[in-house]
């Protein structure tokens, strides 16, 4: 039906919405990665995306990040339609974090400047000698996720949860208006992790942090504050919406096509396996 409509005007983006994405789709090698995609993300939402591995989240992020092109369908970002704008232009709105940008940075690299070069890694310019009002900044970033203490030591020394907290600060140095985390909380231990989700959840509290979406694999890494969720299962969205609403044990027992059951305990979220006599996993529709 939207093929045949293809040449019919395509209806502008509301400006309060940083993703809009319209039906679209991601194929490679002749696999649908990602199919019927429609989601919509406004500037002071925050959400998780969750499902299990496979599934489609870090290119669904890729798609957002503005580092892939959908296949099909129509995609705007930050208002402006991806395919007619320039990408570069775009990814300099947009803060990442992933374990793979975290292991392509030089073990030798010293933490302060990690995160200043941020804007001219994403602007693909580099300057010799960094302005005092970058170093400022980057001190106050480093300072707002409780990692200036490590502005000093290099990349290769830190622990897992000081790098993460790094590397949220290296995405927040250039004043996106959309932070997209991938995994943040994997590697982290228990005071890690709990550490993290303070932070996030003072970040999602902020009415100036940029709106924010977070893939984890564990719904106990989901921040107080956060709005929305997204649960994604071989390449669809099995729910999507508030977060209360998409957040049920029906709904992971579908995802993870297992019995699950979930929690709600002072704002925090909690999964299992359901305790059941029969096979331990739901048959897969
Ligand atoms: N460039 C590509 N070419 C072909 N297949 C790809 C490509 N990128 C990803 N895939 C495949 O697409 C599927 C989804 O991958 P993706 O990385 O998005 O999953 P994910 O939900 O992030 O999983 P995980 O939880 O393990 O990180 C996987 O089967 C993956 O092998
Ligand atoms: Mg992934």
């Amino acid at each position: 039906m939207m093929e045949a409509m293809s040449s019919s005007p395509i209806a502008p983006t509301d400006p309060d919405l940083l993703i809009d994405f319209r039906d679209i789709s991601f194929v490679r090698d002749g696999r649908t990665l990602l199919g019927d995609i429609t989601w919509q993300v406004e500037l002071d939402e925050r959400w998780v995306v969750i499902g299990p591995n496979g599934a489609g989240k870090t290119t669904l992020f890729r798609l957002a990040a503005a580092e892939a092109f959908p296949t099909s369908g129509v995609a705007f970002l930050m208002g402006e339609q991806v395919g007619k704008t320039d990408m570069r232009d775009l990814r300099t709105m947009i803060g990442m974090t992933s374990s793979a940008i975290g292991g392509r940075i030089p073990e030798n690299e010293k933490v302060a400047d990690l995160v200043i070069s941020a804007g001219y890694a994403i602007l693909g310019r580099w300057r010799e000698a960094y302005e005092d009002m970058d170093f400022e900044h980057a001190i106050d970033t480093l300072e707002q996720v409780g990692a200036l203490h490590l502005r000093d030591r290099t990349w290769g020394t830190l622990s897992e949860g000081e790098k993460k907290r790094v590397l949220i600060a290296r995405a927040l140095m250039t004043n996106p208006e959309l932070l997209l985390l991938d995994e943040p909380g994997a590697g982290l231990d228990l005071g890690g992790r709990e550490d993290l989700v303070g932070y996030l959840g003072e970040l999602a509290m902020d009415p100036d942090a940029p709106a924010t979406v977070m893939i984890t694999h564990h719904v106990e890494e989901i921040p107080r504050g956060f709005t929305h969720a997204m649960l994604l299962d071989e390449g669809g969205i099995v729910a999507q919406g508030l977060i209360d609403d998409v957040l049920t044990s029906e709904n992971l027992t579908t995802t993870f096509h297992q019995q699950i059951t979930l929690d709600r305990i002072d704002g925090r979220y909690f999964a299992r396996r359901a305790r059941t006599g029969g096979a331990h996993r739901a048959p897969r529709s």
